[in-house]
């Protein structure tokens, strides 16, 4: 995918269905490696991240076979310790996972650099000191992060700087294989981090606090492989839903985990749409006028950074909110480049400092490029709500995340075209 088209304008009725979380089965993947036996996910999407993921795996050796279906069926047991290619590693955030599994699994890893949207620095301090707590040296060799634990690794007491997700899974990562207690503290709590905590209990660790800012292992046992369905993405269920107040309309989301979306809901009611929440789906019906709110971005459970650009451009478009909107990003240092984009479409933003407010414009079709994953998403959204023919390049960013974006915008109404 390197190009959407969509002539926008048209509301969006009907249902779609949610697929696996991408960010909970990225950590999940490189989890597996510390059982060193077959593991079955269920419910993997196939977005680029997670093929990439799996790309990764094979050229360390792990065997991977899509079964009919649609389980994937990895052996880890063939895997070792060898140095990824950085194209690979490079091109996804997810690949920083293979240090604590491959440290808690061979007892030393090596990273040529890992990828992610750009939204500034992505520093992994916090990774590197939790491992360092558990008795890692690290060192560099040809570039290359390496890290190793000559003494075994060892349990510890860690504080965490921020509820990082990645740091918080790294070092629980490892933490399974270091003897004795680890306490991750200040830990991130996000789903997907919970997702890891079930994951690695299934394959027989010993953790307590998931779901809390406290998570406490009992580690040096060996893992066995075993079967994990992956949570529905609740930042693709997010995205359609806010694409259904872009656009106007009436859409369902099925195979979503409402408790996961408080935070969400709450935004949308507030900004005016009547919401039916089931028990795995939720039907919102968007105003006529959605009113301008004030959003701050948080770890979970506030309101996620990942649907902030989404909402941002709901915001920014005249025709559906009335009032401005303003968005204060508290997790990333720059996550705003989408706004220029915005800007091409006619957006009037203020930005200042992690605060962008947005004065309401009529907004008109254009050529843009996709920034990021998620600054891509709200670019299609504004392209949606917008009569005329929108051209979004550098495509390829929003299929990192989104999986069947046309056939599912498509089944909404959506006039949604992807090339290449
Ligand atoms: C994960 O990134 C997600 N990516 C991001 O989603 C998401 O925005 C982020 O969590 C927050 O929820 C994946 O799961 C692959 P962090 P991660 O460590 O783990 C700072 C998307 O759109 N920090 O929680 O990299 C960091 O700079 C992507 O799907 C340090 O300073 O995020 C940031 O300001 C984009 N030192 C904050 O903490 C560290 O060692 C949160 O980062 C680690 C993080």
């Amino acid at each position: 995918m390197n190009k959407i088209v969509v002539n926008g304008g048209e509301r969006l009725f009907g249902e779609v269905e949610i697929g696996g979380s991408k960010n909970a089965a990225l950590p999940l993947l490189f989890a597996g490696i510390l059982t060193g036996e077959v593991c079955v996910f269920s419910s993997l999407p196939r977005v680029s991240d997670v093929l990439l993921a799996l790309e990764i795996l094979r050229a360390l050796g792990a065997r991977i076979r899509f079964v009919e279906g649609g389980d994937v069926c990895i052996d880890y047991a063939s895997m070792r310790p060898a140095l990824p290619s950085v194209c690979l590693t490079g091109a996804i955030r997810g690949s920083v996972y293979l240090l604590g599994a491959m440290l808690g699994r061979f007892g030393k890893a090596k990273l040529g650099g890992a990828g992610g949207c750009d939204f500034g620095s992505r520093p992994i301090d916090q990774h590197l000191m939790g491992f360092a707590a558990l008795g890692a040296e690290e060192y560099t060799e040809n570039g290359a992060l390496c890290l190793v634990a000559s003494e075994g690794l060892s349990g510890a007491d860690i504080t965490l700087k921020m509820p990082s997700v990645g740091a918080t899974c790294n070092i629980l990562m490892a933490a399974c294989a270091a003897s004795g207690r680890t306490v991750i503290r200040n830990a991130a709590a996000e789903p997907h981090v919970v997702a890891l905590c079930e994951f690695l209990t299934k394959a027989g660790a010993q953790i307590s606090g998931k779901g809390t800012d406290t998570l406490t292992v009992y580690g040096g046992k060996s893992l066995h492989g075993c079967q994990i369905t992956v949570i529905p993405d609740m930042i693709e269920a997010g995205t359609y839903l806010c694409a259904a107040m872009a656009a106007g309309g009436r859409v369902t989301v099925k195979n979503v985990m409402p408790s996961h979306l408080g935070a969400v809901l709450d935004v949308l009611r507030e900004m005016g749409a009547t919401l039916t929440v089931g028990k795995t789906q939720i039907t919102l019906r968007a105003p006529t006028r959605c009113h301008a709110v004030t959003v701050q971005t948080g770890p979970y459970p506030a309101f996620p950074t990942d649907l902030h650009p989404q909402f941002a451009a709901l915001f920014a478009l005249g025709s559906r909110t009335a009032g401005e909107g303003q968005m204060v990003e508290r997790v990333w240092q720059d996550r705003f480049r989408y706004t220029e984009e915005l800007v091409k479409m006619g957006a009037s933003v203020k930005i200042s400092g992690e605060r962008a407010t947005f004065f309401p414009k009529m907004l008109a079709p254009a050529v843009v490029r996709s920034p990021d994953l998620r600054g891509g998403a709200a670019l299609l959204l504004a392209a949606l709500s917008v009569k005329g023919r929108t051209e979004i390049t550098n495509a390829a960013t929003i299929g990192r995340g989104y999986e069947h974006l046309e056939t599912k915008f498509r089944s909404l109404g959506a006039d949604i075209r992807v090339f290449g």
